[in-house]
């Protein structure tokens, strides 16, 4: 099969990891289906895997990608139940044990043993066939494009969970996102501003903000202009109700200045580093709440799909390549020049 894959991990350069062509078929394990992909997207996580980046061990080569839509190609055994082979699916990213606490709970976001899509052992989203366990398989409805599809599994999924699931958002309260342009942000944006919620953005670069804004963002400013976080803080009564947090070291001193007393940082990534001063007198005096977060349950993208569908939010997508010319996209990702997410086309649907 033809697939995006890693060649090597680290480097000064990542994309020099990047390879684009034949993989062995995936072997389809029981409990476990075939998704012929039509759709991939993108994610940072990629670009964390080409850096050497990962939650295990990496060996080359290791097929790329957490987001896939499709349709099913083949069931293995011990699936009934399954949709059938011919069936439009989305694919849920996140491999739990199934033996844990939190996967017999349902909650594979807490599994002591979390793997996603393209993390070893498992294959990834960016090639023509992709072996998933048929729990993961989500149909989907008509009114749902493939790529639309794509961009859920990961971004829109984790924006979810961050807003209404670990945040407890509702009509009316406020948030802050950073990195306004990126996947997670733009997911943000447009689920947050659906549901009612005052979505403010940072970013550093001008044009992006005022995309952000375009977008629906209800305020956007520079992450490092002080008078602005100001602002924010005295225009929402004392601070917005939630921060999203997915930028980590270059933001997180705002992040706490910008939340209001007894309000919730969720943190989701930390593209820019992993430790910054964590200001603990701050986030006590202040009553915060801090939230880590992992993507979603099948049963949150099940919702996301269905809100999708109905047309209330449509995946932002900054563009469509075909397979063949992902580096592209890869590019893209890697100067952070994307709006919204970047889709792959691997076959036509
Ligand atoms: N926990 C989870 O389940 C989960 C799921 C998805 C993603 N993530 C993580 O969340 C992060 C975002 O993911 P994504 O796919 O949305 O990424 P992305 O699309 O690549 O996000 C790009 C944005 O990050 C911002 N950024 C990067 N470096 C920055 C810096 N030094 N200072 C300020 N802003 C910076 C940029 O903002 P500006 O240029 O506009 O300032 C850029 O627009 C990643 O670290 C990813 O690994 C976690
Ligand atoms: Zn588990």
């Amino acid at each position: 099969m033809r697939a995006a894959y890693a060649t090597a991990f680290g480097g000064e350069d990542p994309l020099a990891n990047l390879e684009i062509g034949e993989q062995p078929d995936p072997e389809v394990p029981a409990g476990w289906a075939l998704v012929r992909v039509t759709s991939a997207s993108l994610n940072h996580h990629d670009l964390w895997t080409l850096r050497g980046v990962s939650s295990r061990p990496l060996t080359a080569p290791q097929v790329l990608g957490c987001d896939a839509a499709g349709r099913v190609e083949a069931l293995g055994d011990h699936t009934a139940g399954a949709p059938s082979p011919g069936t439009r699916v989305v694919v849920h990213a996140v491999i739990g044990c199934g033996s844990c606490a939190g996967c017999r709970a349902g909650d594979t976001g807490v599994c002591q043993r979390l793997s996603l899509l393209s993390e070893p052992p498992h294959g990834g989203a960016l090639a023509e066939l992709v072996a998933v366990p048929a729990a993961n398989l989500v149909r989907l409805p008509d009114q749902l494009s493939d790529e639309a599809a794509a961009c859920l599994p990961t971004a829109y999924l984790t924006a979810w969970r961050m807003l209404f699931t670990r945040a407890h958002l509702q009509r009316g309260m406020s948030a802050l996102v950073h990195g306004a342009t990126g996947g997670v942000a733009t997911a943000a944006i447009l689920l947050g501003t659906q549901a009612g919620v005052a979505v403010h953005a940072t970013s550093r670069d001008p044009e992006k903000r005022r995309f952000a804004l375009e977008l629906g963002a209800a305020s956007a400013f520079d992450p490092d202009d002080r008078e602005a976080a100001r602002e924010l803080v005295s225009g929402t009564g004392g601070g917005v109700d939630v921060v999203l947090e997915t930028v980590g070291e270059a933001t997180w001193g705002l992040s706490l200045r910008s939340v209001r007393p007894g309000g919730t940082v969720v943190v989701a990534g930390a593209t820019s580093g992993p430790n910054p001063r964590a200001g603990l007198n701050w986030v006590f005096w202040h009553q915060l709440t801090i939230a880590g977060t992992m993507m979603g349950t099948r049963r949150e993208l099940e919702r996301v799909v269905t809100l999708c569908a109905s047309g209330a939010v449509r995946p932002l997508i900054d563009r469509v390549v075909p397979l063949e010319d992902a580096r592209v996209a890869f590019a893209v990702l890697a100067a952070g020049e994307q709006r919204g997410k970047l889709v792959v086309r691997i076959a036509s649907s």
